[in-house]
């Protein structure tokens, strides 16, 4: 593939209402940020994502910081996701990074982890969640290296990743730590939509950037159900 193709190859998101917001999918070889209040569907977002990947073929890991293996499989498992056969072909590989082993998880992530991403093979890979990270670090410099570490990581693998953050209660479109943004191609908001009261009424997404892709700007609604997160990209007139 030359550079020019490369450029234009998108990666289908698993959400056909993103892609379509997308003009097709994330570009290839992004870093995206999904970032979101508690409960918006971030982590379902990043397995839907995988999962696309596997029934297409391509490898994904995810590297989870929330969630253990086994509770993020039975995660996956409320959907209608083949996630056992993606698991039992090699196609879903959850990597734990425990929070608690502090120091562990930032010499691999500053070391070996590129070569075990680019040895899995990763096509596809989601950090869930890059808040979870950062408090690893004490100081702002340390957790801007790790995060520039992990996406040169991601990056040097040849994968699409998606790098899940908490988003700031108080200024829910930027992460709570306001530094994934700088490494990330992209950003892709899950939000909750309100209405005069203050009232919670539905949710809403919104892509708030996207290197070289002319993408919608508009909140689309969606939902969480069955078969996982459903964009409406057609819906107009619709605040947020
Ligand atoms: N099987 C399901 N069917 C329908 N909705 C579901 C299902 N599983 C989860 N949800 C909805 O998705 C929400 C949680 O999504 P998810 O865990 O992906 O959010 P999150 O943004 O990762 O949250 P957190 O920041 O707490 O990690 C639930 O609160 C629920 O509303
Ligand atoms: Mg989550």
């Amino acid at each position: 593939m030359s550079e020019s193709e490369a450029a234009r190859a998108k990666v289908g998101t698993g959400v056909a209402g993103l892609d379509e917001m997308l003009g097709g999918g994330f570009p290839a070889g992004h870093v995206v940020l999904v970032t979101g209040l508690p409960g918006t569907g971030k982590t379902c977002l990043g397995l839907q994502y995988l999962l696309a990947g596997a029934v297409r073929r391509e490898k994904g890991v995810f590297l989870s910081l929330e969630e253990d293996g086994p509770q993020l499989l039975e995660t996956a498992r409320q959907f209608s996701w083949p996630v056992d056969a993606a698991v039992k072909d090699g196609l879903l590989k959850v990597i734990r990074l425990d929070p608690k082993q502090t120091q562990q998880n930032l010499h691999r992530i500053q070391g070996e982890l590129g070569k075990e991403l680019s040895t899995l093979g990763a096509r596809r890979i989601v950090v869930d969640s890059v808040s979870l990270l950062n408090m690893l670090s004490d100081d702002e410099p340390s957790r801007r290296a790790t995060l520039f570490a992990l996406a040169a990581a991601c990056r040097g693998a040849g994968a699409t990743t998606v790098l899940t953050a908490e988003a700031d209660p108080l200024h829910p479109e930027v992460s709570r730590d306001g530094l994934s943004e700088y490494v990330a191609d992209g950003v892709v908001l899950l939000g909750y939509r309100t209405a005069a009261d203050g009232q919670r009424v539905g949710l809403a997404l919104r892509v708030l950037k996207m290197r070289r892709t002319a993408h919608t700007r508009s909140a689309q609604p969606y939902t969480i159900g069955a078969s996982g997160i459903a964009v409406d990209a057609k819906a107009v007139d619709f605040g947020g």
